[in-house]
This record gives structure tokens, C-alpha cells and sequence, in this order.
């Protein structure tokens, strides 16, 4: 196995903004190999199986498409997705402040590859220290050679960075496009699809920064290196954000599909006081539960998605025995309820509902009908609202309620 945090996150690009720094190793040797062959890009990060890693798995070669595919357009726009508001979940922002370059070089790749030109760092307000770094690196790179370099393939490239309201529905894609836009995040309804109709109606692709960040290390190693960093059929590295009950929580580096087993006892040292493994919160708050039954399962999309369960974000929240699982599902969709953007009524209400039915049955005012209705929210609630939001807070019930039954019902016994 590889060792932390070594694998992507080299430590010779975790200087902040230096650039002298990040250039006497490995800075700019992958930018150089994307301008010689821009038309290469695509079908290299296909063969390398890399995967939105902002919570969807979704191909990245073929958003990538979508917006190579615009030949006509005159403007199109990249949109740095570094906004991170979801409780457990503290990647990106590590990234951005302790590797700008590499994230300004994946980002340049990509806009080479999809003929961008605009670069957007989208990022959260409230994490300083990730704006300050990535406003000094961009300064930096735009009055480097490297930067001139790229404007003879591209010469209407421009970079900005954009602090984003701080609200966690800006995260959501057309959300942060409205947001570019000197707008209130809400989210708008698809399609059209980013793609289509983005920033200002012109197409753009929305990227996580983790996402970005594995780009340029494809590049100067090749698919195949990235692809056997990955245990068993999954590709590259995942960065977790382990937090909760454990004795070393924080930000790991590991291969996609490391068992969750090893994340929580080698890497996180073990249960916090020797406590028992109750569950853990994968991917965010606004994913599933996952049970000690399936502490062998290797992170990565699809074994965690055979497990009834989705591997998000990569946030993985420990909890142990006597903790309540009804409270802390409480406390989650709350969350939910406060951050949905109020648009969709269904969301508006139905978190909100949700998050009274939960806090009732917590707090020992409970009754079978508030159980009844739950269930049937999780049924009725998916799908509908514009975005995501109101089916991450469904995510989570549904999974509690799959899991731990027997807690709901004693909750309620207990009236
Ligand atoms: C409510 C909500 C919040 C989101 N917040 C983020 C975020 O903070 N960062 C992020 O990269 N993606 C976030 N997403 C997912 C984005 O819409 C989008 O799928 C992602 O940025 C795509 O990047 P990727 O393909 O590289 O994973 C959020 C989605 C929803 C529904």
C-alpha cells in the first residue's frame, strides 16, 4: 500500500502559492506534454477511468466532451467546484491551499482539451486561507512563462477567483452558475444542462476540485499508472475525509478502494476509547449508513454502491455504540432543512417535516403515525425537487431506517 498522502498529493506540490517551489520538481512538466498534444487529453483521462470525485462518479472524459463538442461557441466556461459545505467533508479545501498549482495546472489542462476560456475557482467564503492561496498562485501563474506558453494554443484564456455566497446549496452546479453570475444560488432546473446553457447561456463544465487536481499527475504518468493505483477494478486514489469516534481523524490520500476497515483502524488508529464500531456516515450526511457487517468494503463507487450505500464525497463519519443514531439523523437532515434554498416546495416543506417528525421521535414525543409518515416521505420525496438537496436529506433517513428500525421503534415505545 501506499503511503499517505504521497501517492497525488505529492509533497513536492504541496507548497501554497511557490511557485519557484512547485516548478524545481514536477510543476509544469504535464502542462508542457498537454500542449504539445491537446487532442491527446480526452481520450487519456477515458483510458485512466478518472471519475468526478465531488460526491457523483460521473465519467470525467465525458463532460469533458460535452463541452469539446461545442465547436461554435465563442465563450465557454470551467467552473472550479471548490464550494465544500457539507458537515464532515474537508478535501478540497486542503487542496486549495496547500496545492494551488496543481490545481490551476489540471484546470488548464482541461481547458485545453475542451477549448475553455474561462477558468472559474469557485470557492467557499469562509475557508480564508484556500482564497488567500489560490489568489496569490494565480497572480503567480499568470505572470509566469507558463502562462504565456499557454496563451500562443489559447489566447483568450482567463482565470478568476470567485468566493461563492457560502451557503452548501451553492455547491450544486447551475447553482454556482448563478452565483458566477452575481446572483442568490439557487438552483436552476434542467435541462438545459450546464453544457448547454451556463454561465451567461454559454456552455460550462462544472468540475470538483479533487476531480481536477488527479488531472495533471494523469498526464505526466499515463492511464495505466493512474489506474493501477487503484486496488481491484477501481482507478486512481480517493481522498477521505475520516472524522467522528476515531482516534486519528483527518484528511488521507489512499487508493480507491481501500477498505473501509483499514481507513478506520490503520489509518484512523482504531475506535476512539475502544468503543464498538456503531456505524459510519459514508459519503456526507446526504448519503448512507453503513453498518460493522460492511467494514470489509472497498471504497470505491461501485463495491460501496453494492452495499446499498455511495461512496459521495468521500466523507466517512464514525460513530460508536451509544451513539443515537435517531439524533444524529436528526441533526443531519436539520441541516437540510436550514440550507434547502426554499424554490421547491417539496424540499421547503418536506425537509422541514422531516426534520420535525425526526426531532419528535428523538426527543421522546414520537408516536407509530410520525414513524408511518417518515417512511412514507422517503417514498414520495426522491426526485422531487430541482436539485439534489432534498434526496440527500431522504438518503440518509431512508438508510437510517433500513439499518436501525429497532432504535425508531424503541424511541417511540418509550412514550
Ligand atoms: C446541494 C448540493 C451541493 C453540492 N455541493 C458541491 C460542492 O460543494 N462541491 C462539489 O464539487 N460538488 C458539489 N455538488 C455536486 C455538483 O453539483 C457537481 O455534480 C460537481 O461539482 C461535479 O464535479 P465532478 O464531476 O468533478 O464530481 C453539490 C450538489 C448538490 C445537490
Amino acid at each position: 500500500m501506499q503511503p499517505l498522502n504521497q501517492v497525488l498529493l505529492h509533497k513536492d506540490c504541496r507548497v501554497g502559492p511557490d511557485l519557484t517551489a512547485w516548478r524545481s520538481t514536477i510543476g509544469g512538466k504535464a502542462l508542457k506534454i498537454a500542449l504539445d498534444d491537446p487532442s491527446s487529453l480526452i481520450p487519456l483521462i477515458k483510458d485512466a477511468g478518472l471519475r468526478g470525485l465531488g460526491g457523483s462518479g460521473f465519467p470525467t472524459y465525458k463532460k469533458w466532451e460535452f463541452l469539446a463538442a461545442k465547436k461554435m461557441a465563442m465563450e465557454k466556461y470551467l467552473i472550479c467546484n471548490g464550494n465544500e459545505d457539507e458537515p464532515g467533508t474537508f478535501k478540497d479545501r486542503v487542496l486549495l491551499e496547500e496545492t494551488p498549482f496543481q490545481v490551476i495546472e489540471g484546470a488548464t489542462i482541461c481547458a485545453l482539451a475542451t477549448n475553455i476560456n474561462h477558468i472559474i475557482f469557485y470557492i467557499n467564503p469562509d475557508q480564508t486561507a484556500s482564497l488567500a492561496s489560490m489568489r496569490a498562485a494565480v497572480e503567480l501563474w499568470e505572470a509566469s512563462d507558463l502562462y504565456t506558453e499557454v496563451k500562443k494554443k489559447t489566447p483568450r484564456l482567463k482565470y478568476r477567483v470567485h468566493a461563492s455566497s457560502g451557503h452548501y446549496i451553492g455547491g450544486e452546479e447551475t447553482a454556482a452558475i448563478e452565483s458566477i453570475e452575481g446572483k442568490f444560488p439557487f438552483p436552476r432546473g434542467k435541462p438545459p444542462f450546464p453544457a448547454d446553457f451556463g454561465v451567461f447561456g454559454h456552455p460550462t463544465l462544472v468540475n470538483n476540485i479533487e476531480t481536477l487536481s488527479n488531472v495533471s499527475h494523469i498526464v505526466r504518468n499515463g492511464a495505466e499508472w493512474y489506474r493501477d493505483l487503484g486496488l481491484g477494478d477501481a482507478a486512481g486514489t480517493k481522498i477521505y475525509s475520516l472524522s467522528g469516534d476515531v482516534l486519528e481523524p483527518g484528511f488521507y490520500e489512499l487508493p480507491m478502494g481501500t477498505p473501509l476497515s483499514d481507513l478506520i483502524n490503520i489509518y484512523g488508529k482504531g475506535m476512539l476509547l475502544d468503543k464498538k464500531l456503531k456505524a459510519v456516515f459514508t459519503g456526507g450526511p446526504s448519503n448512507t449508513i453503513l453498518t460493522p457487517k460492511d467494514i470489509d468494503v472497498p471504497l470505491d463507487f461501485d463495491s460501496v454502491l453494492k452495499r446499498r450505500s455511495h461512496l459521495g464525497t468521500g466523507a466517512m463519519i464514525v460513530v460508536s455504540e451509544g451513539t443515537s443514531i435517531v439524533k444524529r439523523v436528526a441533526e443531519y437532515v436539520s441541516f437540510f432543512a436550514a440550507s434547502s434554498c426554499g424554490q421547491c416546495p417539496p424540499c421547503k416543506t418536506g425537509t422541514y417535516y422531516v426534520a420535525q417528525l425526526l426531532n419528535n421521535i428523538d426527543t421522546g414525543q414520537g408516536s407509530q403515525a410520525d414513524l408511518d409518515s417518515l417512511i412514507n416521505l422517503c417514498k414520495i420525496l426522491p426526485g422531487s425537487g430541482r436539485c439534489h438537496l432534498v434526496d440527500g436529506a431522504v438518503n440518509v433517513l431512508d438508510s437510517s431506517l433500513y439499518h436501525f428500525m429497532d432504535e425508531y421503534r424503541h424511541a417511540i415505545k418509550a412514550t
